[in-house]
């Protein structure tokens, strides 16, 4: 299942806007409906508007009906094994749980896979709000 969600990853890679920092990244997330949405990163001329791969994936899960991210891979064409942003850390972690398998590849598969609460330990989370 991995190596199929890279080559989704890779697959949503190339639908990258990322004229700027010329820096394509593609995501792709196996939810708990049993599907694969898919996310890169789109930005934009004025510079903080633009958003990264993984909540494009959020987003998609979200309005394709999944709640949970059962695993996510994440790939950079210029950068191996490149990781999710401290933000996306937190995104992802909303609709995930510390064992959540993360795979970080290189352009011939998985390279590494760690978990959720590896890359984001202490997130923040509480049941006072909401
Ligand atoms: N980027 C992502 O899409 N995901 C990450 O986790 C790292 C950074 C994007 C944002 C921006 O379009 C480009 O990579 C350079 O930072």
């Amino acid at each position: 299942m991995s190596h199929e969600l890279f080559e989704a990853a890779r697959e949503a890679m190339t639908k990258a806007h990322a004229p700027y920092s010329k820096f394509p990244v593609g995501v792709a997330l196996k939810a708990d409906d049993g599907k694969v949405y898919l996310g890169a990163n789109i930005e934009n001329l004025s510079f903080p508007q633009g958003w990264c791969a993984e909540p494009t994936a959020i987003g998609a899960m979200v309005m394709g009906g999944g709640k949970k991210i059962v695993e996510l891979a994440v790939i950079a064409e210029k950068l191996p094994l490149c990781t999710p942003c401290g933000g996306c850390r937190q995104k992802i972690s909303e609709f995930a749980s510390a064992d959540t398998r993360i795979y970080l590849c290189d352009e011939a598969g998985v390279a590494k896979t760690v978990t959720m609460g590896e890359l984001l330990p202490y997130a923040f989370e509480t049941d006072v709000i909401g």
